[in-house]
């Protein structure tokens, strides 16, 4: 099957008597990797289970190129979905479990043994074919589900945290291994994750969700730098939230800004928004210092190169450029 882009047009789903997924509206361009990022609960598996074709619409249509697929049962559209935990048979070889989709679609038992050795060979693990899925590291197995998917050739990739079981230097290697691989066969991915570095690291482009509805569709660098509201930017990392002063070089209801752009300086500096205040704490996070400190209006966390003494009085300053200014009804200001 070709590559193809996907359009979701105002998916609404209800389960249980709850509505789950509100009015959600995406176009997935053909051959881009997009990550659902967003917190626990809010919806992420519901939506891809709805484009695999696992969870029924209450209104709205998914359409892969030029056809609707929302009619269509599971195995009709054409996606392929890595679950979570893998779902692999226990009992069955790596070659019986990534050849099992072939079988139930009656695909010839030699044309199954040759695309299933193009996939051992696709995701490095030749020689692995007879092994009991039992016997793989965590890794590996990942690899098999992914290979699973594959192996029909889908248009589309659904992922489900496929990297979340795996402890953090895997995981890293692997983002870098799936990214690649996309890359190579150019298919059109949707990736869910809750980890922000995760997405970032990724993505061609981030759909951040929030309470069953899209919040902001992005690119990495413009989701981390121009969060659509203060939830977003919280949830990206922005630590610090202050009320704005008329002295300010950014006129705002609220300001959001990175302790790693907020630093000890010697007294206000030109261009850059300022506190004073008393340091709480200071904690050596590893090449720096992580500080606390108490304004009397907030408390900010900032970077030190050197250490401080809880007790100093010292004075932060955060450069205009690193500011986002929130109005107020928490959304993001115009530039
Ligand atoms: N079959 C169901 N019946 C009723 N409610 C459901 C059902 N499946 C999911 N939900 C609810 O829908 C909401 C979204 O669930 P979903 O699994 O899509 O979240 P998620 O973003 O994937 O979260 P996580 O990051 O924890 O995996 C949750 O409140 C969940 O309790
Ligand atoms: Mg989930």
């Amino acid at each position: 099957m070709g590559i193809e882009a996907l359009a979701l047009q105002g998916l609404c789903i209800r389960l249980g008597g709850a509505q789950i997924l509100h009015d959600v509206t995406l176009d997935v361009a053909a051959g881009s990797f997009t990550c659902l990022l967003g917190p626990s609960g809010c919806g992420k598996t519901t939506l891809l289970r709805a484009i695999a074709g696992f969870a029924p619409l209450s209104s709205g249509d998914i359409r892969l190129g030029a056809r609707s697929v929302a009619a269509l049962p599971p195995e009709k559209r054409g996606t392929a979905m890595v679950f979570q935990s893998y779902a692999l048979w226990p009992h069955m070889t790596v070659v019986g479990n990534l050849t099992y989709p072939l079988k139930l679609r009656g695909v010839a038992k030699a044309e199954r043994a040759a695309r299933a050795e193009h996939i051992l060979d696709l995701l490095d693990l030749s020689g692995f074919g007879e092994r009991k899925v039992t016997s793989l590291s965590g890794g590996q197995r990942q690899r098999v589900a992914l290979g699973r998917a594959l192996i029909i050739d889908p248009p589309v990739l659904l992922l489900d945290e496929p990297l979340s079981n795996l402890d953090a230097a895997i995981r890293r290697n692997l983002r870098g291994e799936l990214r690649r691989l996309q890359q190579k066969l150019g298919i059109t991915t949707i990736m869910v994750t809750h980890d922000q570095e995760e997405a970032l690291s990724m993505a061609d482009t981030i759909v951040l969700m929030r309470d069953g509805r899209v919040v902001q569709v992005a690119a990495p660098q413009s989701l981390y730098t121009r969060p659509a509201d203060l939830d977003a930017g919280r949830f990206l990392g922005v630590d610090n939230i202050v009320a704005g002063r008329a002295e300010d070089p950014v006129q705002a209801t609220t300001l959001g800004f990175r302790s790693v752009e907020a630093r000890i300086a010697e007294a206000s500096a030109a261009n850059a928004l300022t506190r004073h205040g008393t340091v709480l704490d200071c904690a050596y996070t590893g090449g720096g210092y992580h500080l606390q400190l108490d304004t009397g209006a907030e408390v900010i966390a900032a970077v030190s190169g050197a250490p401080i003494a809880p007790g100093s009085e010292v004075c932060v300053a955060v450069p205009a450029a690193s500011l986002m200014a929130f109005g107020p009804d928490q959304m993001l200001l115009p530039n």
